[in-house]
């Protein structure tokens, strides 16, 4: 039988050209192939002889393989449905290659191995060549927020329509007066010069017969506002199409263009960090209905594209997730103080009756209050965080912000006409719109609190980037805070297009020679990063991957993950990462410190190098690149030697100045050779210890701590770490009233400072722990496919814990709880998963039932239940390797002779 799919993409028209430099200016064309010739090879390799020299080759296609998606050889498309099929039949286009061989004159293929790079402008181009437009009058630094219209007149039934749309920065679509769906500050900030996220809406259901119109609302959100160390785009502006396939079949593609019509809207000021400024006056009611006479509207104009590919947004939007009540609103100068008991990302919204037109709102935001109990903002810095409506002087108006947003959990509201109430006033959480996919609680209503904390600090830092914080001038992709939280989004929400959108933007940031900079999107900090921060570019993939069990998240970055790692071994000195580039030490850290810096810098460096190097080695292997694999797994062992012979004093078994994070790195990301492990942890212990049980560690060295101690047999001394009722730890900030994260452990003592955040997203990480080593939900060094590691830790001072996850192969839970004599282990295996559940089993005379059935006494396995696979004893631990199902294991103290 033919396999139909043999040739399936090959280009109708080809180039093929040799040069000697990589722009190819002084190319050499082997061939020309004109287009349109189905030049199907099928399954045979076609030759092109040439007499030419030259150090690289180009392929380009010049016109590529076109095919009715509703017809063979591709069996899978035609079982969609037509109605799905339609638009994009007049679009599929494709371009596959399957190899390139360069022979010389005896045969020898000189291409085989060497790299080949690849780029591609599909996305873009299966657009129009429309035009983006903008309503700013060709300004490009206008502050504006335009209203963009066109009218659509339709003659003949409509089958599907579909509107594909980008807004720069923030935009909304409306058709015929509605609103297009439900996110908020869309699409998601990216490398605009790179790429630029567009949505599609069905409006199929939205258009009617006659006259349809066509809105858009734009706002300047990241585009336009520059900041310190990058500048705006200029102006928001939008590209838009709207592809409409009538019943009798033929199509019809609207799209922007000079033919729009633009104006001014209400909102008048917009910002993401100063807040935006509304003049109901100025509303334009019914602008996006049809039959509205735009004729004293400008024409839009035309506008440059910032240079990004168009590609579909495929991370949840950002939308408004959940609503609070106030807890309490009081008189306050001039005004009323609101307080929401919680601090939030978002905006307020308000109902205002009988206002006076004209006569201004005031919505001021802030995190914390000053002594005097008014908003302390000193800690937002530059950012303004107000906005102001003018009413129109309707009976009742509404109102909440658009294109900015803000962190805070007080407001002052000034000028509100009558008194303000708990019905007036709501505030809105403003957060990427990840579905929650995991929970954690436990029997200690304070470390239940902390990790609600954790997951209002994560929600609160998830604006389609995972970013520092959301209140003050910043709210940036700082990869040293995005590889802390991780793992701790991973297990609270379903954040895998939130990361892997995250990791795009990774590569849209790289530079050609392999470093990312400390910002993603960058724009703040330093470029190449503090190597300790961007190891995100390699240790997201592979949380990813361990989440998902789905290799292609490591397939899609793993040349970027490379060229990384290659670039700080081209950095390193005898196998150490010299000092000079980080930037940032152990962040925050409270002990050998310089500035807010915790060194030793270059141990740092070197013990983050040789992660991300050991990981390549490993996300290598998944992949079966086993060249790869072997080098980066031998290069890992160079650096833990040579990092070994820098900083490890064997006869101490401590590493450089002995601090906690100088120990608990090392440790963490298994530095420390083998026999030295128990000598190691043990110092950590010791030292811990000494400092009272309390951290002195910061952004790097706390969360190797609290995981490394619980793991070697100090897991009350972490419990003891991590519910620390003093500063610095996170039951001291909840103690405090927190109910987010703070940026540094003494922030109550730092109000002011101007580097003061009390929703900061790092130290959000300790939900991480609650999962991985109180619940004991771990994925090992593999993935969720592999085996699913449950290993609770069980520690004196609570009596239960539980925690959930949803993975792709369904729910996991494990909770264990003390019982009057006995402990119980209950673990949920989802569906074709295998896990291995380690029991603590402290003496020999103890005993373990599942169910009725008695798994282990008398120091020897007694039966298996059905679907337990193994079980043997390792030191403190009973092994038991389960298949899918529910367990409960009871742990008894034993039956003494
Ligand atoms: C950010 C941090 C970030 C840091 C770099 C700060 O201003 O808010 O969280 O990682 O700069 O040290």
């Amino acid at each position: 039988m033919i396999d139909r799919t043999h040739g399936f993409g090959f280009p109708e028209g080809y180039r093929i050209e040799v040069a000697e430099d990589p722009a190819f200016e002084n190319a050499t064309t082997v061939v020309d192939v004109a287009g349109g010739t189905r030049n199907n090879p099928i399954a045979d390799p076609i030759d092109h002889d040439a007499d030419v020299s030259g150090r690289f080759v180009r392929v380009t296609f010049t016109d590529l393989y076109t095919f009715d998606p509703t017809s063979p050889p591709v069996s899978p498309v035609s079982y969609r449905k037509p109605d799905l099929v339609r638009e994009e039949m007049s679009t599929w286009q494709m371009a596959a290659l399957a190899a390139l061989a360069v022979r010389d004159e005896t045969g020898v293929d000189l291409a085989r191995g060497r790299p080949v790079t690849a780029s591609s402008s599909i996305e873009t181009a299966t657009w129009g060549r429309e035009l983006l437009v903008d309503g700013a009058y060709r300004s490009t630094t206008a502050p504006g927020s335009p209203l963009l219209r066109t009218s659509v007149e339709l003659s003949k039934p409509v089958e599907t329509a579909r509107i594909h749309v980008a807004t720069l920065g923030y935009g909304e679509l409306y058709v015929n007066g509605v609103r297009m769906g439900e996110a908020v500050l869309d699409p998601a900030w990216t490398q605009y010069d790179e790429r630029v996220l567009y949505n599609t809406y069905d409006v199929s259901e939205a258009l009617k017969a006659g006259e349809n119109a066509i809105g858009l609302w734009l706002g300047r959100g990241r585009f336009s506002r520059g900041n310190r160390d990058w500048s705006g785009f200029g102006s928001p502006r939008a590209i838009c199409q709207l592809n409409i396939t009538y019943e009798d079949g033929t199509v019809r593609r609207v799209s922007t263009d000079l033919s729009w019509r633009s104006t001014e809207s209400p909102i008048v000021e917009n910002d993401i960090y100063d807040g935006e400024r509304y003049d109901a006056r100025k509303e334009r009611s019914g602008w996006s209905v049809p039959g509205y006479d735009a004729d004293d509207w400008d024409f839009a104009s035309e506008m440059p594209a910032p240079g990004g590919d168009l590609v579909p947004q495929r991370t949840d939007p950002i939308s408004v997730v959940n609503r609070l009540e106030p807890v309490s609103i009081r008189s306050q100068d001039n005004g009323y103080l609101v307080d929401f008991g919680q601090n939030i990302t978002g905006w307020l919204d308000l109902r205002i009756d009988n206002p006076t037109a004209g006569e201004e709102i005031v919505l001021r935001h802030a995190e914390a209050l000053d002594e005097e109990g008014a908003l302390s903002t000193t800690d937002l810095r530059s950012a303004d965080a107000t906005d102001t409506y003018v009413p129109r002087g309707d009976d009742r108006e509404r109102y909440h912000p658009r294109f900015t947003y803000h962190g805070f959990r007080y407001a002052h509201v000034e000028g509100f006409p009558g008194t303000l109430t708990e019905d007036d006033v709501q505030a809105c959480v403003v957060s990427t719109s990840m579905p929650e996919r995991g929970t954690f609680d436990c029997s200690d209503e304070n470390v239940t609190q902390i990790q609600r904390n954790a997951k209002w600090g994560l929600r609160g830092n998830a604006h389609g980037i995972p970013e520092d914080c959301p209140q003050r001038d910043e709210r940036f992709g700082w990869t040293g805070d995005g590889q802390i939280t991780a793992q701790a989004f991973l297990y609270n929400f379903d954040a895998v297009r939130f990361h892997r959108k995250w990791m795009d933007d990774h590569d849209d940031t790289q530079s050609e020679h392999g470093y990312v900079a400390d910002t993603v999107p960058a724009g703040f900090g330093t470029t190449p990063a503090d190597p300790t921060w961007s190891v995100t570019r390699v240790v997201i993939p592979w949380y990813l991957y361990q989440h998902t069990g789905d290799p292609a998240h490591l397939e899609r970055h793993y040349e970027g993950m490379r060229r990384y790692v290659d670039y700080w071994f081209d950095q390193c000195e005898d196998g150490i990462l010299p000092e000079k580039y980080a930037n940032y030490g152990d962040w925050l850290a409270f002990e050998n410190t310089d500035g807010r810096r915790g060194k030793p810098f270059d141990l740092f460096t070197t013990a983050f190098h040789y992660q991300t190097t050991r990981l390549v080695g490993r996300a290598a292997e998944v992949l079966g690149y086993d060249i790869d694999a072997e080098r980066y797994s031998d290069r890992a062992a160079a650096i833990e030697d040579a990092f070994t012979a820098a900083f490890f004093d064997s006869d101490a078994a401590t590493y450089g100045p002995g601090t906690q994070s100088a120990l608990a790195i090392p440790l963490f990301l298994g530095l420390v050779p083998d026999e030295h492990v128990d000598g190691v942890v043990k110092t950590l212990a010791t030292k811990v210890r000494e400092d009272d049980g309390k951290l002195r560690s910061g952004f790097l060295g706390t969360r190797p701590l609290i995981h490394v101690l619980a793991n070697h047999g100090y897991e009350d001394l972490a419990y003891e770490v991590v519910t620390q009722p003093e500063q610095p730890g996170w039951m001291y900030m909840v103690h405090q009233g927190a109910t987010t994260m703070w940026e540094r452990w003494d922030s109550d003592e730092q109000v002011g400072s101007g580097m003061n955040s009390l929703n900061h997203s790092p130290f959000t990480f300790v939900s991480e722990w609650f999962y991985r080593t109180l619940a004991g939900i771990d994925f090992g060094d593999g993935s969720v496919l592999d085996r699913i590691e449950v290993a609770p830790t069980v520690v004196e001072d609570l009596e239960w814990v539980e925690g959930t996850l949803e993975t792709p192969l369904g729910d996991l839970a494990s909770r264990w709880e003390r019982t009057d004599n006995s402990l119980a282990v209950t673990v949920q295996i989802p569906w074709n998963a295998k896990a291995c559940v380690r029991i603590p089993f402290e003496h020999d005379g103890m005993s373990v039932c599942e169910g009725e059935t008695v798994l282990w006494e008398d120091g020897s396995r007694v039966a298996l239940p059905t679907g337990v696979t193994h079980v043997d004893r390792e030191d403190d631990t009973l092994v038991v390797n389960v298949e899918s199902g529910t367990y409960r294991f009871d742990i008894l103290p034993g039956r003494t002779s």
